[in-house]
């Protein structure tokens, strides 16, 4: 089915945030002298080196940051718009490149660090050579279970350090992984592993969240549940302890179906499995994300092209050294995880934090004392942690004492206020700050500044990338040119290395949410026919700087999170009694946005609390806790038009105290006002 790019209610939101474009626009800051002279990239020809009539060769710099097996032949074949290949002919494995390769110089050099969420357990170091051993056992393992090249796995582990080990030693053989976010329900688990025909699963019992164990075992015996009620079964799952032989879940192992993998790994010490050779531009990973329709896609990210763009990025946009310690505190399950934690960051021998837990477990200062204690020199989040953090607790990073050389944001549009606390506070005005607008989608960062060329300004994600040819277009594809001042969609012109490599198994999609807004000749073979629609209002100032505003389709972005109204409403549409829902953002202090849900009721049923109650276990159990709505509001009808279509627009304005506009074309327009009063008052 074709994504329908909805607009009804960008056009409220994007006014609103017009207005915004103006805060604290020629407010610049400049990265400190320090920072500049110890930086990787400093070569201010970069974007005439990147220009149109050097594209696509130019991305030649990238892939020569990596070992190739063979190398390539072709750096862009076009030959099938727009399904993109990159680096054609070459052969590479992306675990080798992020492990072995760095063997000879860095191999009792911290790869990872592991930091508990219990603050009295022990960290965990684990030097490259550690990694190599135990990469090349899982793997071995996982060969002995008759996985190899092209097939799929499904990962749903918290954020431990077997995730990266599991992750490697797929991409050693040259399987697919599929990881999922570990908040992610048993359910929307399984509809991931059925997506992508995974029949093993691999999880682990429990893990450290707000200072409870969590039981994550169950969750895999749901999954199972549902992939067999799906017709799609999935055949062994496999278990990581979190603490090696003490089993940390009420769920019973399943005879013949789960096995513990440290008891599996017993027949594999000490194994070594040769890195299988992969294509530039075979699968590395499935990354599923939400859209328009109710069913998640699943983002195939190639293996050449994208560790290309995350090596490259990690290096010259994160700035990392091999002699810095880096912490991007996002989850592993989503892409900044894969991209800026595991694959860029291990590519260019980084030394990493992995942080179990909340940042804001047991108080608001933990993630200072970490930087304290272990040094850490660059820092990685987004704005909704910053919000959280500096809610809880706004003085905690001037009582530790760590210096940032350099600090990310990511995720979300970051409110000039907060961003100039992250500055003066975190960052004790030493640190750099880069705020990088990318998605799933894209692999790897599009826009922001580079770190020691550009000055900073709060708000802003700054310009496009080297290569990277964006520009904002209307609503027929006029370019709406920098300074303005007025809103678009958001495009980038031209094929880019790590750029998805299209949706596990539904092409049409692929070109339908992403280029069929744009593309007026699907015959054309010239890329740049093939604009690449994002999905994001921005403008663009005069200086060339983006600024995103937000999604302009049925997606919400929760905390950084990438929610689909439709996944939320078609959960609420479980609850027995619910005739009719409607999913909207609310505006939320910490966490950018929130869900809103209106529901109308089948006849017979009366609205109470149990049914509200009902409907957030229904999205909790079928999505995820993160999806938790923030209001449940059961309505006597929802807002339509006389065709029928549920107005959304209507309804966001109501949650967000906007005024409604003109309803009186609406099929029903009195009960806008009966809505109105349930949720305003009697303003
Ligand atoms: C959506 C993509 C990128 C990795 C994490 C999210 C929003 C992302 C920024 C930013 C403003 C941003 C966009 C985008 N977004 N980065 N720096 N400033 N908005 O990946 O889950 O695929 O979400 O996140 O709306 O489309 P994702």
């Amino acid at each position: 089915m074709a994504d329908e790019i909805r607009t009804d209610y960008t056009e409220a939101e994007v006014t609103e945030a017009e207005v915004a474009v103006h805060w604290g626009e020629e407010d610049y800051y400049y990265p400190p002298m320090h920072f500049i002279a110890q930086a990787n990239m400093t070569d201010e020809t970069i974007y005439e080196r990147f220009s149109e009539e050097n594209f696509p060769e130019c991305f030649k710099e990238y892939a020569d940051l990596l070992d190739w097996d063979q190398y390539w032949h072709t750096t862009l074949d076009t030959s099938n718009p727009p399904f993109w290949k990159w680096f054609v002919g070459g052969k590479l494995n992306a675990c080798y490149n992020c492990v072995d390769r760095h063997l000879p110089k860095y191999r009792n050099k911290a790869a990872f660090i592991f930091v508990p969420e219990p603050e009295d357990e022990p960290h965990l170091v684990l030097t490259y050579q550690e990694l190599f051993v135990r990469v090349n056992e899982v793997a071995a393992m996982l060969q002995s279970l008759g996985l190899k090249a092209g097939d799929r796995v499904t990962i749903h582990m918290p954020m431990v350090l077997e995730l990266p080990i599991t992750m490697l030693a797929c991409a050693r053989l040259g399987v697919i992984h599929s990881v999922v976010f570990a908040g992610f329900s048993g359910k929307a688990c399984a509809e991931r592993a059925v997506d992508s025909g995974s029949k093993i699963l691999i999880t682990m019992d429990g893990y450290y969240r707000n200072g409870k164990m969590l039981d994550h075992k169950v969750k895999a015996d749901e999954a199972v549940q549902v992939a067999a009620e799906m017709g799609s079964p999935i055949e062994k799952v496999l278990v990581w302890r979190r603490y090696p032989r003490q089993y940390q879940s009420k769920a019973p192992m399943v005879e013949g179906r789960d096995v513990f993998v440290d008891d599996l790994l017993k027949a594999h010490r000490g194994a070594r499995v040769k890195p299988v050779s992969m294509p530039a531009e075979a699968p590395l990973f499935l990354m599923y994300t939400s859209g328009t329709t109710g069913k998640p896609k699943g983002h195939v990210h190639s293996t050449g092209g994208y560790l290309a763009y995350t090596a490259w990025t990690s290096k010259n946009i994160q700035d990392i050294h091999p002699e810095d310690v880096y912490w991007c505190m996002a989850d592993i399950g989503w892409i900044t995880g894969h991209s800026y934690i595991v694959y860029g960051p291990l590519a260019v021998a980084a030394t990493s934090v992995i942080y179990e837990g909340v940042p804001t477990y047991p108080d608001a200062g933990r993630p200072w004392r970490i930087a304290e204690q272990l040094g850490v020199n660059i820092f990685h989040t987004s704005p909704t942690a910053i919000r959280m953090l500096r809610k809880a607790d706004p003085e905690a990073p001037l009582r530790y004492n760590y210096e940032f050389k350099h600090m990310t944001t990511v995720g979300e549009p970051i409110e000039p206020d907060v961003w100039r606390w992250y500055f003066h506070v975190v960052g004790k005005e030493r640190a750099v700050i880069v705020d990088t607008w990318w998605q799933t989608e894209t692999g790897g960062f599009l826009c922001t500044t580079i770190p020691a060329l550009h000055p900073m300004k709060p708000g802003s994600a700054g310009p496009a990338l080297p290569g990277i040819y964006a520009a904002i277009l209307d609503d027929e594809g006029n370019e709406i040119p920098p300074g303005a001042g007025k809103a678009g969609n958001i495009v980038i012109r031209n094929p880019w290395p790590s750029i998805t490599q299209g949706i596990w198994g539904d092409p049409d999609r692929f070109i339908n949410t992403y280029y069929a807004k744009y593309n007026k000749d699907p015959n054309s073979k010239d890329w740049r026919d093939w604009p690449y629609f994002a999905g994001d209002a921005a403008t663009q100032a005069a200086d060339g700087y983006f600024r995103i505003l937000g999604r302009v389709d049925d997606v919400i972005n929760v905390a950084g999170h990438r929610l689909g109204t439709k996944e939320l409403e078609s959960a609420v549409l479980t609850v027995e009694a619910v005739a009719e829902a409607a999913v909207v953002p609310r505006h939320d202090e910490v966490k950018g946005r929130v869900p809103d849900v209106y529901a109308s009721l089948k006849p017979g049923y009366e609205p109470s609390e149990e049914i509200r109650q009902e409907i957030v276990r229904a999205i909790e159990t079928i999505i995820g806790k993160i999806a938790r709505p923030k209001n449940v509001y059961i309505v006597p009808d929802l807002p339509k038009t006389r065709s029928g279509k549920i107005m959304r627009r209507v309804l966001a304005a109501i949650s967000n105290g906007h005024d409604v506009g003109d309803v009186t074309t609406l099929a029903n327009p009195e009960v806008v006002e009966v809505i109105r009063q349930m949720v305003q008052g009697d303003e």
